[in-house]
């Protein structure tokens, strides 16, 4: 059976430290925490009759463990890699075995505007786009992209 919004979440993947969302450097990534992200994400997979499989990590084998099931299993990755963004070949991968699979990219911060060492992501190699620099937002459109590309047709705002 194919997979569709109505029958296989939109797998959420969270990387290192972003369960302290809401305490860490709150200058940078506001004050919601994870679970105001979370409830972000489920209420824009909602509109299209859709829902999220929302996780978080600080281990990187989790999170390849995390892509391989989502690759059985889910009907799209949106993925903040964190940390993982910057260093992670094993995660680039892991996705690259995603054949077909929707897959969008979010930081929460414009890791453009911000040190050399963050401005280059292996995970956007794979990535079929990219959000970044539009706060938690930026999960929603990355929830909204991901339905758009896993089912055509899908109306978008
Ligand atoms: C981040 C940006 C990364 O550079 C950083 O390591 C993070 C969060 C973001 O959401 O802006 O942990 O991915």
């Amino acid at each position: 059976m194919p997979r569709t919004l109505a029958n296989a979440p939109i797998m959420v993947l969270n990387g290192p430290n972003l369960n302290l969302l809401g305490r860490r450097q709150p200058e940078i990534y506001g004050s919601d925490t994870l679970a105001d992200v979370e409830a972000l994400c489920a209420k824009a997979a909602a509109v299209h009759g859709g829902s999220v499989d929302f996780r978080q990590s600080n281990h990187e084998g989790e999170l390849v463990d995390w892509i391989h099931e989502a690759r059985q299993n889910h009907v799209g990755i949106v993925i903040n890699p964190a940390a993982y963004s910057h260093t992670s070949v094993a995660i680039l991968d892991a996705l690259k075995a995603c054949d077909g699979l929707p897959v969008v990219e979010v930081h929460i911060s414009n890791i453009h505007q911000r040190e050399e060492f963050r401005h280059h992501s292996y995970v956007s190699l794979r990535a079929d786009g990219v959000i970044a620099g539009c706060g938690v937002q930026g999960y929603a459109f990355a929830v909204e992209r991901v339905a758009a590309l896993a089912e055509p047709g899908v109306a978008t705002v």
